[in-house]
């Protein structure tokens, strides 16, 4: 998405003979979203990608949902999520509506006997513990702790975990994600008052032509189904790709905040944006610096959105007993604010340390079963003096 790449060998021009070495021809693919309207790659393979041998069962992974509608402040512990073997097995959805869906996976193993395809959504998984690399037809992209990687929608995947201790929490996206459009200029390059710039997004790399065929299992999720395909040939058998459409990372820590005399409203602190969410980091930074200035939120009433905290690290200057891993929920329709004492404490402080990934929804989100299991059920009595 950021700008155009390219790796490996492509020919040099769009739709024509690109001979193999040793006879025939390379199996060009275009990979395109909202029809041929944006972003695009075009991927040449050692094989035709469109060989199926065999289709399973599909599996439902609908959310289950425990609570349809929802008008009250709610937290979860995200650590409290038992470690997973199996990545897709470990993936628990937590809050959800048409839009989103929101994660938290604790998996344990790296995927070695299928891959993964999320043929519904965009996703935004942020490392919050462990270091490895997602593997795509694109090439190895290394991320880790503080990355948050975005994988569009079809990207056939796989991760492989340089260790068993795993902690994610990801956002699943129907609509695109997209860096705010006011941060870009009408070439699409990062202006300069945007928080993060081109050099803070890394791209895959190391392209290996995996030219094997066999039998090669892809987990394709379609309208909330797994549908196991087998295929004939190694999914990333690519010796070349071009164009604008891949998977990147870029870590908060990379993430530059901005700062004023007084409070700054959260549009400040946002990454990507959808037609349906936005999303933020919260970063360590200075406080306001007008003399008076409470660096503390203000009660707020955002109206047209559920709002969705992720806590990561450091001490989080607005709340009280907020652990790593935590998630608090504060709905359209309730108002909600610092904790008590928080307003007090803030002022005078010079900087915080806190780092936070924040989802906006613009539709109420629901609970799930698997949210209930790990909910600190007397959150919202946590404003009380
Ligand atoms: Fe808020």
């Amino acid at each position: 998405m950021p700008y155009y790449q390219t790796r490996g060998t492509i020919p040099p021009k769009r739709h024509i003979v690109f001979e193999k070495p040793n006879g025939g021809i390379y199996a060009e693919e275009v990979i395109s979203s909202e029809g041929f309207s944006d972003i695009y790659s075009i991927v040449y393979h050692e094989h035709a990608p469109t060989q199926v041998m065999k289709i399973e069962e599909p599996i439902d992974i609908s959310p289950k949902i425990a609570i349809d509608k929802n008008l009250q402040n709610r937290s979860l512990k995200g650590f409290n999520v038992k470690p997973v073997d199996d990545y897709l097995q470990s993936r628990k959805i937590v809050l959800t509506n048409d839009d989103v869906n929101i994660i938290i996976a604790a998996p344990k193993k790296s995927m070695t006997d299928y891959f993964f395809k999320n043929s519904d959504s965009d996703e935004m998984i942020f490392i919050h513990s462990g270091t490895g690399s997602l593997n795509t037809v694109y090439g190895e992209l290394n991320y880790k702790e503080g990355d948050h990687i975005i994988i569009p929608k079809g990207t056939t995947y796989q991760f492989r975990f340089d260790g068993s201790d795993n902690r994610m929490f990801i956002v699943e996206s129907r609509q695109p994600m997209k860096f705010p459009s006011r941060y870009m200029n009408k070439y699409g390059q990062l202006l300069e008052h945007s928080p993060f710039h081109e050099r803070d997004i890394r791209t895959p790399q190391n392209l290996v032509n995996h030219d094997e065929t066999g039998d090669f299992i892809i987990k394709i999720k379609r309208n909330d189904m797994i549908y196991p395909y087998h295929y004939q040939a190694h999914p990333f058998d690519a010796v070349g790709w071009d164009g604008y459409l891949y998977p990147f990372a870029f870590s908060i820590y990379d993430f530059e905040p901005l700062t004023g005399r007084i409070h700054q409203p959260p549009p400040v602190h946002q990454t990507f944006e959808t037609s349906a969410m936005v999303t933020c980091a919260f970063v360590p930074r200075l406080y306001d610096y007008h003399p008076s200035a409470i660096p503390a939120p203000y009660h707020h009433s955002n109206i047209d959105s559920d709002e969705v905290l992720y806590y990561v690290d450091g001490d989080f200057m607005s709340r009280n007993n907020i652990q790593k891993g935590q998630i608090t929920l504060h709905p359209m329709g309730l108002t909600h604010g610092p904790h008590p004492g928080a307003i007090e404490r803030s002022v005078g402080k010079k900087r915080t340390e806190e780092y936070a990934v924040m989802v906006d929804t613009f539709k109420p989100l629901k609970l799930t079963e698997d949210a209930l299991e790990i909910e600190d059920a007397e959150y919202y009595k946590s404003w009380l003096f």
